[in-house]
């Protein structure tokens, strides 16, 4: 697998680039042809609250978290047309990948990255007044446009929240996959191993998943902890379901 050993990187196009048309200008400016990386994964996304919390689970109990949510999930830029609510998720693959990304991005900041860095995607990014209902400010919302994973780790467990394997190209998948042995179903916040009324069935049989979630879900079907919790392992399964979220 000659592309195993290079790093990885999740992007994701946020509502605001796409409210602004952004999007081909993001593209062209990680294209492998200025870059060098490239695509091993794409999709179009309904993010769903599960799936927000899980990506900024880092700044859960933050004041401005439940602001954040909103925003990725296209609640600001698109308060009144919930089909158009949705990012683009893109895994990139080469040398580096990482930092380059992060350093084509910018400072999370727009302000700054204007002063700071300009000629970066997020000295297009703007910070939005967020005002209290006596109309004095209480905070700024920030609105810049893309993420871009902050290291190798980190790049691990976010492509592997929002992608299955079966959403990579098989050449240019990072981490070890397995096949389910067994059926799992989601209902109401709880993982069954039975078929019950109103259940989702995320898995399978010979369905293919990452390692480390079936691990995960073997050791959460026994009660016990695991690396990570439930929600991390199927929010990917339930993306892109339903019209109604
Ligand atoms: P991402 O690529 O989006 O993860 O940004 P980042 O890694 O540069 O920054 P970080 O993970 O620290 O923050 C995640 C997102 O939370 C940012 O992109 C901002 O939209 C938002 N954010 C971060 N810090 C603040 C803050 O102090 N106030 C507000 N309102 N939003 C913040
Ligand atoms: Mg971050």
């Amino acid at each position: 697998m000659p592309f195993r050993d290079m790093e990885h990187s999740l992007v994701l196009i946020k509502p605001d680039a796409l409210k602004l048309s952004l999007t081909g200008y993001l593209f062209s400016t990680l294209s492998e042809f200025h870059t060098g990386l490239k695509f091993a994964a794409i999709k179009v996304v309904h993010v769903t609250q599960m799936l927000a919390e899980e990506h900024y689970a880092e700044h859960k109990g933050k004041p401005f978290f439940d602001a954040l949510l909103k925003y990725i999930r296209g609640k600001e830029h698109y308060q009144d047309a919930v089909e158009r609510r949705r990012v683009i998720a893109v895994v990139y693959l080469g040398k580096n990948a990482v930092q380059k990304i992060r350093e084509i991005c910018g400072p999370t900041n727009p302000h700054e990255a204007r002063e700071t860095a300009p000629g970066t995607i997020r000295a297009l990014g703007t910070l939005v007044p967020v005002k209290n209902s006596g109309g004095e400010i209480i905070d700024n919302r920030v609105d810049n446009l893309i993420h871009a994973s902050a290291n190798r780790e980190e790049a691990e467990r976010e492509i592997k929240l929002w992608f299955k394997p079966t959403d990579i190209m098989p050449y240019m998948r990072a981490y070890d996959t397995d096949s389910s042995r067994r059926h799992y179903y989601y209902k109401d916040g709880q993982l069954l191993t039975k078929e019950t009324p109103g259940a989702i069935r995320f898995l399978a049989p010979d369905y293919l998943a990452w390692r480390t979630d079936l691990e995960a879900l073997r050791l959460l079907a026994r009660g016990k902890e695991a690396s990570c919790n439930l929600n991390a392992v199927v929010a990917k399964y339930l993306v892109n379901r339903r019209k109604d979220e």
